[in-house]
């Protein structure tokens, strides 16, 4: 029975994967609450996390893309708890120039991002899903066009990282980019 062993411990690990698959979403409103609630952060913790996942979308001084707004002078324009908010609830408050569109294509496609091009042809959109890779939608395969009421940035990017972590990365966002 021997050669059963490693059957028997895959389906252990199968079952251990789905309990974690099906945990409760994240309680994002309380942790909102905690966030504010604590003060500090090592911005040392905050960099890598900023160079991962924000820089796809997001200029700092010399490093990311500005597909969002620049967050360079953050730390001057926004408190700490709106920045808080908009990591953890990024459709909130959506700035007009980065109003997101809904798109429905003639073959039933849903597009939904932050046009970054837009000619008598097509519209080139940036979607949250896969922010380094824009999709062009050509205007004579659209076949209805309205605001989205959803942020280009992604729900639940803070939702892998530890407090710690988060209070890291709003550290290294309000020390700005000279403090790196
Ligand atoms: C797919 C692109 C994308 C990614 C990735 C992304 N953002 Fe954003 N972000 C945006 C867009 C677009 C806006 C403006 C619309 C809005 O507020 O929802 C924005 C807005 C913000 C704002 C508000 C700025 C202001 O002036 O009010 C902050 C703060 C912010 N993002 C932080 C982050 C952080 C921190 C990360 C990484 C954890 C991140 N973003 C990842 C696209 C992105």
């Amino acid at each position: 029975m021997r050669i059963d062993t490693p059957i028997i411990a895959a389906v252990v690990l199968g079952s251990a994967i789905s309990i974690s698959g099906a945990q409760a979403p994240p309680d994002r409103a309380a942790r909102q609450a905690t966030l504010i609630a604590a003060s500090g952060g090592n911005k040392a913790l905050g960099k890598p996390i900023f160079e991962k996942i924000c820089s796809n979308c997001h200029k700092f001084g010399t490093m990311g893309k500005e597909i969002g707004p620049d967050l360079s002078t953050i730390a001057a324009t926004r408190k700490r708890p709106e920045i808080i908010e908009s990591i953890l609830f990024p459709s909130k408050i959506i700035a007009d120039q980065y109003q997101p569109v809904l798109i429905q294509t003639k073959d039933g496609d849903i597009v939904s991002g932050l046009v970054i091009k837009e000619n008598a042809r097509a519209v080139t959109l940036v979607t949250s899903d896969h922010p380094e890779k824009p999709i062009e939608v050509l205007k004579s395969q659209i076949q209805a066009r309205k605001k989205s009421a959803v942020s280009a940035m992604p729900e639940g990017l803070a939702d892998t990282y530890t407090n710690e972590q988060v209070l890291g990365l709003i550290a290294f966002l309000l020390a700005g980019p000279g403090g790196i």
